[in-house]
């Protein structure tokens, strides 16, 4: 049918079939800002504005938009600077976004934009609340929303003409920072007093920095906020097929037969492939190094299925609905057999998962055992620790499988090339891995396949997977035809990758004065129906966790330190990488048990758990007796800004004045002898009803640490150039998921040549083009990228400062005869090299002399780097929490982080980081699980069922960070993007026995199992 969509001020006419969406229709008018997140609205991604009101595209029909205005973010503003064209540049909220750092991914951002553009389009000065609720519609998986808002308020300052000062941010060793403002009259709301930058508690070997240590804008925020064509999807290439694939309804059964005959007949249909087309080649889907360190034990496709969800066929299709279609005419015949759900019943259970004869065993994985990895660490002597313990310990508790939920589904586009090399454009954090392991399983050499990563629109681990790549390459293959494969937010629950749900046994030694000495943790982990990141994941549980206690006086010499771990198999959707990569799994029972010790030997939690925590210059007590399956190196740590996040942590949330204090607990009592002072009259007359509240507040902490990178394995390359206006490209393997991981490359590479940071063009990453970087994952981007930025950009900066020297030289000779200056006392500042005579030359001129005059060269450095270290990041996470004991629901009112990650490069990227992260870990703490039937079903397949935080629901948050200097890297930096995960949840969880006195030692705390620990509370009594 013929339709015509007045779009942003210009009529659009198409020609679509009547269920075509609006969503559709938009994207194929080349209007990407509106982005796929999921079928049914749920995620917000999609918004738009149809005669003013935020309405969900892919839930509207084209043909229903027909006369009503539509407005999309393309509408907005533009880039300020568009040659000789006059513009008014960007709308006050897209400079709000890109200003206030409330841009990471991007991917929700042209839809957050416009749900506030509709608030302040009726309501010129919102609260923060009316702000909140505008933008609840909107999910966004990394934010935290605390910026968001702030860009909004500020906007809405900005355009009822208040002035509001644009360099607004700066960092300083004191308390928070009111947002300013100009004008901030009585007519104004308070809620801007909410809004702070974090507080950056300095070190004394912090250098100030010219780049390095400031707010900077992130180096792509400008084209995020117009929502310009930069992820995967927002790709338009003549010919375009769209694949779909046929996952298996059973949890565990073989193909006896299939049929695709009707499927391929189909018109519009263009390939169909089920395991009989294509080679068997096994492998492993797990994004990591070679070898991978893990069993092979997955196929493109096979004659046998291992879980609901798992692939059967693929099709593509001229169109999704087509591929959708033909799907269904697929015929299969299954044989179901017996499937294995429950962790506890897989290990030597005859039901074999595994029993292709391909498979390929890593370490001690065991398919004849349903066993994929296998761990046995012990430290010292655990058993002479526990005898000689005044007191043992034991506890069991169970963490959930989640989902990393990034709002931009897995997504990928494959194509041959001019030069018959296959195209990869995806979505992906590991695009060097992406290439070499799918090259056997396409039947290419590695040369042949090209990989570009454009933006991410979120991660988490989720896309340090091979996850379904393969799928639009092997059709690519077949057809000769560029295909799409965009996964369904269903797919995303049922066929992607989740965090490995553990069951945790810890049993714990300690003398009366609280002394550990003995600590050991035993984990059943269930990776699912394949063993990808199995043996990794769950290594992390132990090593980076258990690392922590290492016990007081002659134990923290030798501490005593056992993690056992078995890895099996199940018939449920596979687990794999999921930021903090087991380590939240770990915090969960060890903080979890630590509160419980020092309340039963009446010792203060936070006082116990730093005697026993370890300290600067100590031995990291698994470096010498496990290394991810490779050979063990002992490492030193060499920072540990503990005991500093606990004093700037506990003064942030009121720590001394609410523990223990029982008035402040109980709210009721509060209020209740308030009432009674004023003898219960309202000042009204009215008299109150005196009821006891069923609230109690609680106030709970739990410390934690990290890692930064994988020693001697993980390696970053980059690689610089000088251009003849005195700017630089920048090209780096590494991938920017949303983090701002570009940005702070940038600002490295800056501060070494002395210019500002759009000065630096950072490109990352293509195959073809920037330099090999193992991807983004193991928090290891500043650190391991970062030096080696440091290291390419110290080879141009040497050779700029030679050529600086002699054209100086030259200006000295001819004129005055002075001194001539050696390289090395050229200091590169402020785009000029600066001799220390204060005479200077420009990176222009130098440049320009250096491509067109004299002695012609391209100043150009490539470095790399890989470390002998990985030095964790510490933190202490604080959270208060209000409990309903009728309902056992739990309200986290505040959580507060006190993070010690080394120096802050940018500490508008890293309280991002760190909000988000928080966000996402509150989601771990208090109701997100993916669960099963009994017939392995997911329950959970949709953002209905399964709940992230929405703007307006989320806690206070504030972000403290403790500067310690990593003396390992040029800057001082340890890593900040996964340690947010680790703590919120036994912080929530010691918070709720602090209010209420029960312990629920399965998370997620849902108000079902406070309130079933309460009613046991009240029977035993
Ligand atoms: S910035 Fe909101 S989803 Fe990533």
């Amino acid at each position: 049918m013929n339709i015509t969509l007045h779009i942003n001020g210009i009529d659009h006419e198409i020609e679509a079939p009547a269920h075509t969406t609006l969503l559709s229709a938009l994207r194929g008018l080349g209007f990407h800002g509106a982005k796929f997140g999921d079928e049914h609205g749920l995620s917000g991604a999609d918004t738009i504005l149809l005669d003013g009101k935020p309405v969900n595209a892919g839930s509207l029909l084209a043909a229903q938009a027909e006369d009503h205005k539509i407005a999309t973010i393309e509408a907005l503003g533009e880039h300020p600077e568009q040659g000789w064209k006059k513009t008014e540049g960007l709308h006050p909220l897209q400079r709000a976004f890109v200003e206030t750092g409330a841009i990471q991914c991007g991917y929700c951002t042209p839809a957050q934009i416009l749900a506030a553009k509709a608030l302040l389009d009726k309501n010129p000065n919102p609260s923060e609340e009316e702000v909140r609720e505008a933008i609840a519609g909107v999910l966004c998986r990394c934010t935290g929303y605390l910026k968001p808002v702030q860009a909004v308020l500020r906007a809405a300052a900005e355009m009822r003409g208040e002035t509001v000062i644009s360099d607004q941010f700066s960092v300083f060793s004191g308390g928070p920072i009111e947002f300013p403002s100009a004008s901030m009259d009585d007519t104004q709301h308070a809620t801007r007093n909410t809004l702070v930058t974090p507080k950056v508690v300095l070190t004394p070997e912090t250098h100030i920095y010219q780049t390095v240590g400031k707010p900077e804008i992130k180096v792509d925020a400008v084209k995020l906020a117009q929502g310009k064509p930069a992820f995967a999807a927002d790709f338009e290439k003549r010919g375009l097929l769209h694949a779909k694939v046929l996952h298996s309804p059973h949890a565990h059964a073989r193909i006896k037969r299939i049929d695709t005959r009707r499927a391929r007949d189909m018109e519009g249909v263009a390939a169909v492939l089920t395991w009989e087309d294509i080679p068997r080649v096994v492998y492993s889907t797990a994004g990591q190094s070679d070898p991978i360190p893990g069993p092979l034990d997955a196929f493109s496709l096979d004659n046998k299925v291992r879980f609901v969800g798992d692939r059967v066929a693929f099709v593509a299709a001229e169109t999704p609905e087509i591929a959708e279609k033909a799907l269904s005419l697929i015929e299969v015949e299954y044989e179901v057999l017996e499937s294995l759900l429950d962790s506890r019943q897989a290990l030597g259970s005859p039901i074999r998962i595994h029993d292709e004869p391909e498979y390929v065993n890593f370490a001690d994985s065991n398919p004849e055992k349903n066993l994929a990895a296998e761990i046995r660490i012990d430290i010292g002597n655990v058993e002479k620790g526990f005898a000689e313990a005044d007191q043992i310990f034991e506890a069991e508790y169970t963490v959930p499988k989640v989902q990393q939920a990034h709002i931009e589904p897995h997504v990928a586009v494959t194509y041959w090339d001019e030069d018959d090399r296959l195209v990869i454009r995806t979505s992906t954090q590991v695009p060097f891995h992406v290439r070499r392991m799918l090259a056997p399983v396409l039947g290419l050499p590695v040369k042949r396949i090209r990989v570009i990563k454009p933006r991410i629109g979120g991660g988490f681990g989720g896309k340090q997977e091979v996850l379904m790549e393969d799928v639009a390459a092997h059709l690519t293959i077949a057809t000769r035809r560029p295909v799409i494969y965009e996964y369904t937010r269903e797919e995303e629950f049922i066929a992607s990758r989740s965090r490995h749900p553990m069951r945790v046994r810890m049993k714990t030694g300690v003398k009366k004065d609280g002394t550990i000495t003995a600590n050991e943790m035993v984990a059943l982990s269930d990776t699912g129906a394949y063993g990808c990141h199995a043996l990794t994941v769950t290594g992390n549980t132990g090593h980076k966790s258990m690392a922590l206690y290492v016990g007081d006086g002659e134990y923290r010499k030798s501490p005593n330190i056992r993690f056992y771990a078995d890895i099996v198999y199940t018939n449920t959707p596979p687990a794999g990488a999921y930021r903090g990569y087991g380590v939240p799994q770990g915090y969960w029972p060890l903080d979890r048990h630590m509160e419980k010790i020092a309340r039963a030997l009446n010792l203060d939690p936070i006082e116990f758990r730093l005697k026993n925590a370890i300290h600067a210059g100590e031995y990291h007590p698994f470096s010498t007796a496990w290394n991810e399956g490779r050979e063990p190196r002992p490492e030193i740590i060499h920072t540990v800004g503990l005991e500093q996040c606990v004093a700037q942590g506990r003064a942030a949330i009121g720590w001394d004045e609410k523990f223990g204090n029982e008035a402040w607990h109980n709210p009721s009592k509060v209020e209740s002898d308030a009432l009674s002072a004023s003898k219960g009259q309202k000042s009204g007359g009215s008299t109150f009803d005196l009821q006891p509240s069923t609230r109690r507040k609680g106030i709970g902490v739990a410390l934690v640490m990290q890692g930064t990178a994988i020693p001697y394995l993980d390696m970053g390359g980059a690689s610089i150039k000088m251009n003849d206006d005195g700017s630089f490209n920048l090209l780096v393997g590494a991938t920017d998921l949303g983090t701002g991981s570009d940005t702070v490359l940038a600002q490295m590479a800056a501060e070494v040549l002395g210019v500002p940071v759009d000065d630096i063009l950072c490109y990352s990453s293509d195959t073809d083009f920037t330099p090999f970087d193992k991807g983004a994952y193991a928090s290891s981007t500043t650190y391991i990228s970062g030096t080696a930025v440091f290291k390419a950009a110290e080879i141009c900066a040497e050779r700029i400062k030679i050529r600086a020297a002699k054209m100086l030289g030259k200006q000295v000779d001819m004129y005055t005869g002075t001194h001539v200056y050696k390289p090395d006392e050229i200091r590169l500042v402020n785009k000029m090299a600066v001799a220390p005579d204060g005479r200077s030359v420009s990176l222009a001129d130098i440049a320009l002399d250096t491509l067109h005059k004299n002695e012609q060269e391209q100043i150009m450095g490539v470095a790399s780097y890989v470390s002998p270290s990985s030095p964790p990041p510490f933190a202490a996470q604080f959270a208060e929490v209000t409990v309903d004991t009728e309902t056992g629901a739990v309200t986290v009112d505040k959580l507060v982080m006190a993070v010690d990650s080394g120096v802050i490069v940018n500490p508008l990227t890293a309280s991002g980081q760190i909000e988000g992260g928080m966000t996402q870990a509150l989601g771990y703490a208090v109701c997100e699980e993916m669960r099963y039937d009994e017939k392995g079903r997911a329950i959970e397949r949709d953002f209905d069922r399964y709940h992230i935080f929405r703007a307006d629901e989320m806690p206070e948050l504030e972000t403290i960070f403790v500067e310690t200097f990593e003396p390992s890297h040029p800057f001082g930096v340890k890593a900040v993007a996964e340690i947010p995960m680790d703590g919120v949840a036994p912080a929530v969880g010691n918070a709720v026995l602090d209010a209420v006195g029960v312990n629920v030692d399965n998370n997620p705390i849902t108000p079902e199992k406070v309130w079933k620990a309460l009613q046991g509370k009240i029977e035993s009594n």
